[in-house]
């Protein structure tokens, strides 16, 4: 069993849509009992929200229902609870390994694009004060690095 936490700032528009669409992916493909995902936010502005309505509506334009996911903030215990913790920007990088406790823990941290461009550190953009496009353009980018860690996993 594989664990894997998605993680940004508000969790209400990055994250949640990493494990909406790990979730999507594990229902298509009856993943239930090798992988389990979850997300969360460095900051608890909105704890208990549903994600951003902006990216309710274009992960549904895409197919993917995160409508029921709930806000909630990053913490050191999940790092024991979980084996790979993928973070959006560097910032996201900075406040979970404030909390790490040891190598172990560091290890487990990484960022998400760089299953698809290792070592390179890209950013998925907050879309928060954006537009449409850069919704959609956030939704692309965690899809693809999506399949990629399915892919990796599943061969
Ligand atoms: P997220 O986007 O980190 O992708 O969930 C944001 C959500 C909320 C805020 C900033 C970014 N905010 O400032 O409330």
């Amino acid at each position: 069993m594989q664990k894997i936490l998605f993680v940004c700032l508000g969790n209400i528009c990055r994250s949640p849509l990493g494990e909406g669409i790990m979730l999507h992916f594990i229902e298509e493909k009856n993943l239930h009992h090798s992988l389990q995902v979850d997300s969360a936010g460095t900051a608890g502005y909105h704890i208990n929200e549903a994600p951003d309505h902006r990216t309710i509506a274009n992960a549904k334009k895409n197919g993917v229902d995160i409508s029921k996911l709930r806000a909630r903030k990053f913490s050191a215990e999940d790092f024991d609870a979980f084996d790979k913790i993928y973070v959006m920007d560097d910032s996201n990088y900075k406040d979970v390994l404030c909390l790490a406790k040891n190598t172990s823990h560091k290890n487990k941290v990484d960022y998400l694009l760089n299953v698809l461009h290792p070592n390179q550190n890209k950013h998925v953009p907050d879309p928060y004060y954006g537009n449409e496009n850069d919704f959609e353009e956030v939704f692309q980018l965690v899809y693809k690095a999506c399949e990629k860690i399915l892919e990796d996993i599943t061969p």
